[in-house]
Parts: structure tokens; C-alpha cells; sequence
């Protein structure tokens, strides 16, 4: 038996048509376009393709697109004194400073910086305390995704044997929180967790956040588990040119797992269609509107 693939492609691109319909509703009965600004600094090759790629999907989705590109000698005080300026800006409703920032910038001091209303990231100590409190935040964008991935396999995680391997504040350890509001049992393991297989194999829910290529093995997984991928690592092909592999060894998991995310076509896809919900949601919120239906 091999597992189902998880389409990452396909579920983005409904999550992305259900924000463009709302993003239109909010237009026409409230005369509200929502405004994400996006802050990138220095050029890192890998950072400029995901901001072009939240530039035209935020586009996309009727939504408006400010981008602001920085220096890597940039000052600490110039790039809050850009963040103080998109605070204030009524047309912006997320802000998104792109990481990792360059060294010599404080990103603690930037990310509180950031207008927690438009922190779209979820990585303002008032989201990130809101969320470990089980009390509604606006929740980092990959850790949802990683959520809607879950979803469309099972109904409901309640009672399930989730594991989250990797503890960062963008993923692991908000992805715990959301796994608790969903109910799961979840074990959260790193770089220091004895017997990584073992506690890999009692898992139903298993999800790789740490950044080393193919580091769990299929032989590690529970018969029939459904596998979220997190990492995109870049390794080298024969030819020179670099292939992306993921954390988990893709092809050895396929034989075991119930269900698998590839890399890529995975998380990596559901990643900005989030960040353009949190862009809706803080939009609504900001403008005193209800909830919107996505
Ligand atoms: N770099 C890689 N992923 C992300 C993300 O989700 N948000 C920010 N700000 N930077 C990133």
C-alpha cells in the first residue's frame, strides 16, 4: 500500500479562491480592501522569491500589495521607524517583516515592534501569549497550514497521538498550541529528545519542523500515520544543480504513512495562502466587521 499524497497545490488554491470571495464581499458591502505590507531586507535569493510570491498572490486575491525593500546595512532605527510608519498607515492592515533579518538588526525588538492588530505572522509576544492562552490570535501562517493539511485527512484530531518535531517560534511551538486547541495529545521533541524513533513511532500525527534533509525515516513511522512535512531543504544534484528534499525520507515514509505532504507541493504552497487569511481576519477585525467566513 502506498500513502495518499496530501496536495498542497490543490488545497492552497481553494483556500486562496475563498479569500478572493470574501475579499469581494468585504469590498462591496463595506467598501474595505484589505492592505498587506511586506518588508524585506537585504537580498537574500530565497527571501526575494517568497516575497514575489506573496506579492502576486496577494494581488490575486483583490487584495493590496505594498512592498518595501531595505538595504542589509539598513540602521535598527530606520527599519522601526519604517514599522512605526506602516502601524499607522490606514491601507495596511499586515505587516510582515521577512526572516531572517540581516545580522546586526534586533528582530525581537522589530517583531514587538510590530502593531500586534496587523501582525499577520503571529509572532508578536501578544499573539504568540494569546495563542498558549487558547485565546483567539492572529497564529503563524505555516502552523495553520500545517492544520488544514491534518484536516483534509481526518475530521477531527481529537484524542490523536500528534508529534511535533522542531520547537522554533514560527512553527513548532505554535503548532503545538494549535494541535492543543484541536484536542490532540501532542509530544514536542528536538535536538535534545532521547530516542527520537521511538517516540516518532507512537505518533498518528507526525510533523517534521527541524530543517535537516530526509532525517526521519520510514521506518520510524507508525503503520498508516499521516505525515506534514515542514522543511524545504536545498541539496545538491550530480548535475551542479540543487534539488528541494524535505525532513522526512520522502520516498521510504510513502510505504508506511496513511498520508504525506511532498515537498514541494506541500506546507510550502499553504504558507501565504494563511498569511492572506490573517490579512483578511486583521483587516475585518481593525474595521470593527465580523468575522469573515474563512
Ligand atoms: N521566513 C520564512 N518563513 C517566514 C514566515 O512565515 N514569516 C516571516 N516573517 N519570515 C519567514
Amino acid at each position: 500500500m502506498t500513502a495518499k499524497i496530501i496536495d498542497g497545490k490543490v488545497i492552497a488554491a481553494e483556500l486562496r479562491a475563498r479569500v478572493a470571495d470574501e475579499v469581494a464581499r468585504v469590498k462591496r458591502e463595506h467598501n474595505l480592501v484589505p492592505g498587506l505590507a511586506v518588508v524585506l531586507v537585504g537580498s537574500d535569493p530565497a527571501s526575494e522569491v517568497y516575497v514575489r510570491s506573496k506579492h502576486t498572490q496577494t494581488q490575486a486575491a483583490g487584495m493590496a500589495s505594498f512592498e518595501h525593500k531595505l538595504p542589509a546595512d539598513v540602521s535598527q532605527a530606520d527599519l522601526l521607524a519604517l514599522v512605526a510608519k506602516l502601524n499607522r498607515d490606514p491601507a495596511v492592515h499586515g505587516i510582515l517583516v521577512q526572516l531572517p533579518l540581516p545580522k546586526g538588526l534586533n528582530t525581537e525588538a522589530v517583531v514587538n515592534a510590530i502593531d500586534p492588530a496587523k501582525d499577520v505572522d503571529g509572532l508578536h509576544p501578544n499573539n504568540a501569549g494569546r495563542l498558549a492562552g487558547g485565546f483567539e490570535a492572529l497564529s503563524p501562517c505555516t502552523p495553520l497550514g500545517c492544520i488544514i493539511l491534518t484536516k483534509s485527512v481526518h475530521a477531527s484530531l481529537e484524542g490523536m497521538n500528534a508529534i511535533v518535531i522542531g520547537r522554533s517560534n514560527l512553527v513548532g511551538r505554535p503548532l503545538v498550541q494549535l494541535l492543543l486547541n484541536e484536542n490532540a495529545t501532542v509530544t514536542i521533541a528536538h535536538s535534545r529528545s532521547r530516542d527520537l524513533p521511538g517516540l516518532v513511532r507512537r505518533a498518528d500525527l507526525v510533523y517534521a519542523a527541524v530543517g535537516k534533509s530526509e532525517m526521519v525515516r520510514g521506518d520510524w513511522l507508525k503503520p498508516g500515520a499521516t505525515v506534514i512535512d515542514v522543511g524545504i531543504n536545498r541539496i545538491p544534484k550530480d548535475d551542479g544543480k540543487t534539488r528541494l528534499v524535505g525532513d522526512v525520507a520522502y520516498q521510504e515514509a510513502l510505504a508506511v504513512a496513511g498520508a504525506i505532504t511532498p515537498v514541494p507541493g506541500g506546507v510550502g504552497q499553504m504558507t501565504v495562502a494563511c498569511l492572506l487569511v490573517n490579512t483578511l481576519r486583521a483587516a475585518c477585525a481593525i474595521a470593527g466587521l465580523p468575522k469573515p467566513a474563512v
